[in-house]
């Protein structure tokens, strides 16, 4: 039988757990007013899930150690093996130290022209009245940079598709095998077929670029070369080497192309905003990738954003028992934390559904920006996040520079499955900046 948590009285029980797939973000986001920890029974699983900051400080940031990774990654560990995503304690500490490299700043500086040059050539492909689908064009730029960037290869069109899909059907048996039942889970479903064939090829895919690089040789001083360092001075498997170039590949694609799309999306449902961005990208001129963080609106923008569409659920498992909160959480038990909730409390964000981003312009008080943190905190809080905030700010400065976009129809769009709920298919028409 489960152990159930100890305390002064019980906490509150949210279930079914259905409702969840009805409208995730409604659901989870409303969690704040039901506590600070909430009981959701999902399908056959039960999950403590943290909707207030200073706990959820507590178990990421103070008592991390008390803590793995839990439900959704046990998922993910068939595809990601034995790499930084999945990893805890020791083993992810060597492998954060052993990765970080690659995203240091003075790296960054590089990756932006790359960045640039991706986002200009899109923008260049468009042409006036056409009706673009934003998702795919955005899902295809964000592979591009993280293949130039981090592997210095530069993918065809057919490697592009050929990656997207993966990507997509990885994501989507991640989500949906993190709940099922245990049973239903390893059944040959097509969800479960999918995930883990995506997750064979995306290896190989990597595993070949690896050998590419060690067969031709000449050093990049890419996260490739990282890699094979590693493995020259400690001796690592190439199933390691490629463990760690999935994670980095995948582990970035999905978040970076969903808040692109919600961005352009964003834009074509507020003209005025987008006026007002464009007006700010002409105004100041030619400006370096890296000095794109003087484009004052342009980061509120992006700071709404990434508030408003914020990671909707992750886990960890507590190793020992926990005191959190007056109660004390048996080790094994399943905790849960939604970005989602905390930027969306009204505590701490007033009117939180009312996409605003003037509410950024005194954010440097209060606890409005300490509870901000749409990459998490803590030692296993996002890697790869200033590489995604240059992404952002370089794609949409280029995009911006020449496009309006404009909503085709008015019909429901899809729903895209993954961390932070998407939208599957964005269809925009693009007309070239008026004046
Ligand atoms: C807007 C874009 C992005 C968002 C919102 C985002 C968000 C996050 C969050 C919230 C986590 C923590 C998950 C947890 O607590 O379990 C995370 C981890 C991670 N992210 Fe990102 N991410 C983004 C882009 C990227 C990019 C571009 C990369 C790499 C190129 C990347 C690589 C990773 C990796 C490897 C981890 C695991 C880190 C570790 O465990 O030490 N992410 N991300």
């Amino acid at each position: 039988m489960r152990e159930v948590p100890r305390g002064p009285g019980r906490l509150p029980v949210v279930g079914h757990g259905w409702e969840m797939w009805r409208d995730p973000v409604q659901f989870m986001t409303g969690l704040a007013r039901v506590g600070k920890i909430v009981r959701v029974d999902i399908v056959s699983r039960v999950v403590y899930v943290i909707t207030d900051f200073e706990l959820l400080h507590k178990v990421l940031v103070e008592n991390s150690d008390a803590y793995e990774r839990g439900l959704l990654f046990e998922r993910i560990r068939l595809i990601f093996r034995e790499s930084l995503i999945v990893a805890d304690g020791e083993q992810h500490r060597d492998l954060r130290r052993l990765l970080q490299p690659a995203f240091h700043r003075t790296e960054l500086d590089s990756y932006a022209h790359t960045m640039k040059r991706n986002a200009d050539a899109l923008a260049s492909s468009w042409r006036p009245g056409q009706n673009i689908e934003a998702r795919s064009a955005m899902l295809e730029v964000v592979i591009a940079n993280v293949l130039e960037c981090m592997f210095s290869h530069e993918p065809d069109t057919g490697e592009l598709r050929f990656i997207s899909g993966l990507v997509e059907d990885i994501g989507a048996g991640a989500l949906v095998g993190s709940v099922l039942p245990e049973k239903l889970a390893s059944l040959p479903l097509p969800v479960n077929r999918k995930f883990l064939s995506a997750g064979t090829q995306l290896r190989k895919y990597c595993q070949d670029l690896i050998a590419a690089r060690r067969a031709g040789g000449g050093r990049r001083n890419d996260l490739l070369d990282i890699l094979l360092d590693a493995s020259a001075d400690e001796h690592h498997s190439d199933e390691f080497l490629a463990a760690q170039a999935v994670t980095v590949l995948f582990g970035g694609i999905d978040p970076s192309t969903t808040t692109l799309t919600w961005a352009l999306y964003e834009l074509s449902q507020r003209p005025e905003m987008a006026s007002t961005l464009r007006q700010e990208v002409s105004g100041a001129g030619e400006l370096a990738p890296r000095d794109l963080g003087q484009l004052d609106y342009l980061n509120r923008f992006l700071n709404e954003v990434v508030r408003v569409h914020s990671p909707l659920l992750q886990t960890r498992r507590t190793v020992t028992a926990v005191d959190l909160d007056g109660f004390t959480f048996p080790a094994g038990t399943d905790i849960g934390y939604s970005l989602a909730a905390v930027h969306r409390n009204p505590d701490i964000f007033a009117e939180p559904d009312t996409f605003d981003p003037d509410r950024w312009s005194d954010s440097s008080s209060g606890s409005k920006s300490r509870c901000f943190v749409p990459f998490s905190m803590g030692n296993q809080m996002c890697i790869g996040n200033n590489f995604a905030w240059m992404a952002l700010q370089t794609t949409l400065h280029s995009v911006l520079s020449k496009w309006e976009f404009h909503p085709i129809g008015t019909g429901k769009l899809p729903r895209a499955m993954g961390p932070i709920p998407g939208i599957g298919k964005l269809p925009l028409e693009v007309r070239p900046v008026s004046g």
